[in-house]
């Protein structure tokens, strides 16, 4: 049986939650609305894939872990897209982020590429997002958010653990092609992170904090000197070069047992 659990949760955004709803940071609120506004669609983009290939997976186990991925991020793009109506109350726009990603996700590389490559693509983000869910995890980065929002957040970051196996083993399943899947994960780290620093940058701009340098200074330390995220996400993509690599082998269950996540 599979061990990974869909949780059907439904979330209802107050619009009272504050602008900045993280520490009061306009940085770290626009980051983490970053990934709300982009992870709609690169989630429906991984589920696609799975789909795909759902029918010709020959392991009883893994095609039923693959269902309960597809289970999985389905509620989590569904919820985050809720917060989106929030984001249009306080007068953003991000219509065009969202053209751009999806042009490049369903154009470029879903129509345009082989389902081996998307699937080295697919497995790729997930690898990368278990850098995030670490970062919401380990580091209690959202101690001081808005409920709501951190209960999104961590709920999300918590099945992002459990099915950290799920799109590694449908690619493997599909071909052991190392340079493939090596690929995959470079044009992940580069979609994500130029997709998650462009809505940054979006949302930042029509605040007219771009030359903020409270705002830079947090940059850089989210960055560089603090919580070091591209010292990580090198550290990540060296450790996923590995001929032998598999995502067991780090232990991520002690992150889950730190948080509830209630129904
Ligand atoms: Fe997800
Ligand atoms: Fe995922």
């Amino acid at each position: 049986m599979s061990q990974i659990t869909v949780r059907r949760l439904n979330f209802n955004f107050s619009q009272d939650i504050e602008k900045y709803w993280l520490n009061q940071s306009a940085f770290k609120t626009h980051l983490f609305n970053s990934l709300t506004i982009s992870v709609t669609d690169i989630e429906k983009y991984l589920t696609l894939n799975v789909k795909k290939r759902i029918n010709f997976i020959d392991n009883p186990q893994l095609k039923q872990e693959a269902q309960a991925f597809i289970g999985q991020e389905t509620q989590h793009l569904l919820q985050h897209t809720k917060f989106w109506a929030n984001l249009h109350y306080l007068g953003y726009e991000f219509d065009t982020h969202l053209s751009w990603l999806r042009w490049i996700l369903f154009n470029i590389l879903e129509r345009g590429m082989s389902t081996n490559l998307n699937l080295a693509i697919s497995a790729g983000i997930e690898h990368l997002t278990i850098l995030i869910a670490e970062f919401i995890l380990e580091d209690n980065s959202l101690a001081e958010a808005d409920p709501q929002l951190k209960k999104l957040f961590e709920w999300h970051a918590v099945e992002e653990i459990e099915h950290k196996t799920v799109l590694f083993d449908v690619l493997q399943n599909a071909t052991k092609n190392y340079l493939l899947r090596i690929s995959g994960m470079l044009i992940a780290y580069i979609l994500v992170f130029s997709f998650l620093n462009l809505g940054l940058i979006t949302l930042l701009y029509q605040d007219k904090k771009l030359l903020d340098k409270k705002v830079w200074w947090e940059f850089i330390k989210f960055w560089i000197t603090k919580d070091k995220f591209l010292y990580k996400a090198l550290l990540s993509a060296t450790d996923y070069l590995r001929k032998d690599f598999h995502p067991t082998q780090k232990d991520h269950l002690f992150l889950i047992k730190k948080v509830t996540v209630t129904v």
